[in-house]
């Protein structure tokens, strides 16, 4: 007998199937034993009566410890009890591998550090499997979603010979006899080499930050999904984002609602979620920010609880418009009517949870980004081959990037980023 999903078992309703999971939690009465296998699909619950199985199942049942691997045979029925609606009865159990260990993750609570340190194992619980669910069908969207309007996915380096967001947050490394060679921060400025190509691009993949900070936001390394487009404007680049969230916010409620309620989420934030977004300029979200008892300064960044102030005041995703120069990278456009300000965006997630993209339009003009390479003190040897880009056949260019992590919290409303990805990199924690 072929082997048959758990998520498919409404298909074989009356009929013998055989699942091959792991005895997820398990009770007996001595005459009814009632198992709960997980096969990754999903999870269900296998009744088994003494009087109607062999002695040697019985004999396997009362043997199992939880997290051992089993091949179990039972028949489908019906049950409006049961999550999914069905439920099996038990013909046979084959075990396939006993755990030869208590489970170190019980039903009881434990800590944070404690579940970190058994990361390996603690993804087999609910939440965390249905969290890397909520995050896959993050990435599929973004995927369909950039297919549709014709981007084309491009693979930028991880091992490059410059930054590309400034220096203080670099892993650097020797490299052979080339000198030093720094993890990726952002395929962006590779990116803009490959739309001057294809025309509209986008990369996914890991990046790398030196965070010195412990924050609920900040990973050393997360998945930077980056995307770029020629001929398109500061405007153009939001639409794009606002698009982008728009189809990834009605994916995640269209196919994800079992996951969202293993994580007991509140759906109806996310409901609330429509074009168009709010925009706001950074002048604006500071005079808006000393309104609510705020003491930053005109020119200064926003920092976290800034922005988690802020996002509390509407429902739906903000964008903060044209920030400062001097607080931003050296590769974003000027605002032509205002130069001490750029045409850059971040874009800040609502109930809190700030910043899920940073984006801008680029310098394309040859002169003027020399010039701001030289503020910025960067050497420009290395950076030739971008300025490059500006002097065949520039054009206006834009794009963002957004951190998966980030909103992969957001949509299934965790407190912290370490469990969006399965094994975390924080300052503090390499392991598992
Ligand atoms: O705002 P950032 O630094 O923008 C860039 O790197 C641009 N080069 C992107 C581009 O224009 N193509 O980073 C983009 C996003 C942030 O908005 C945030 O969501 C996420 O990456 N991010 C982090 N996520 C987790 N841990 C960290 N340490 C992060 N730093 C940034
Ligand atoms: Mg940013």
């Amino acid at each position: 007998m072929t082997p048959t999903l758990i998520s498919k078992i409404n298909l074989f309703n009356g009929q013998e199937v055989q699942l091959q999971g792991w005895a997820y939690n398990f009770r007996s009465s001595g005459k009814i034993f009632f198992l709960q296998l997980r096969d990754g699909s999903a999870r269900v619950q296998i009744v088994y009566s003494k009087a109607d199985v062999s002695e040697e199942t019985w004999a396997a049942l009362e043997s199992l410890r939880l997290e051992s691997s089993v091949r179990v045979l039972g028949r489908v029925k019906e049950d409006s009890r049961a999550p999914s609606g069905f439920e099996l009865d038990g013909i046979g159990l084959e075990i396939v591998a006993l755990a030869t260990d208590e489970f170190p993750i019980g039903k009881k609570d434990h800590g944070p550090d404690f579940l970190l340190d058994e990361r390996h194992l603690w993804l087999r619980s609910d939440k965390q499997w249905a969290i890397q669910r909520v995050r896959n069908q993050i990435i599929n969207s973004t995927y369909a979603y950039f297919a549709e309007n014709d981007y084309v996915k491009f693979d930028t380096p991880i091992l490059t010979p410059t930054s590309c967001e400034g220096t203080t947050e670099l892993f650097e490394m020797d490299y052979f006899d080339l000198g030093k060679a720094y993890l990726s921060q952002s395929g962006q400025l590779y990116l803009e080499a490959g739309i001057m190509s294809l025309g509209r691009a986008f990369d996914f993949g890991p990046v790398f930050r030196a965070e010195k900070s412990k924050t609920r936001r900040h990973l050393t390394e997360f998945w930077m999904m980056d995307a770029e487009a020629a001929f398109v404007e500061h405007e153009g680049n939001m639409q794009v984002q606002e698009g982008l969230i728009c189809r990834i916010v009605k994916d995640v409620l269209a196919n994800c609602q079992h996951e969202l309620k293993v994580l007991e989420r509140d759906t109806k934030p996310l409901e609330a979620i429509q074009a168009p977004f709010v925009h706001m300029t950074h002048q604006a979200a500071i005079a808006k920010l000393r309104e609510l008892g705020s003491d930053i300064g005109d020119m200064d960044d926003l920092g976290a609880d800034d922005e988690t102030i802020l996002t509390q005041q509407f429902d739906r995703p903000i964008f903060i418009e044209k920030y400062p120069a001097a607080v931003k990278a050296f590769y974003m456009k000027r605002d032509p009517l205002n130069p001490e300000f750029v045409l850059n965006n971040d874009l800040l997630a609502p109930e809190g949870y700030g910043e899920i993209i940073g984006g801008s339009q680029r310098e394309d003009d040859y002169e003027t980004l020399l010039a701001r390479m030289n503020e910025h003190n960067l050497a420009i040897e290395p950076f030739q081959w971008y300025l490059d880009l500006r002097k065949y056949g520039s054009v206006p260019h834009s794009g963002f990037g957004y951190g998966l992590e980030r909103i992969t919290a957001w949509m299934c409303g965790l407190q912290h980023i370490r469990e969006t990805i399965p094994f975390p990199r924080l300052i503090n924690r390499l392991t598992p």
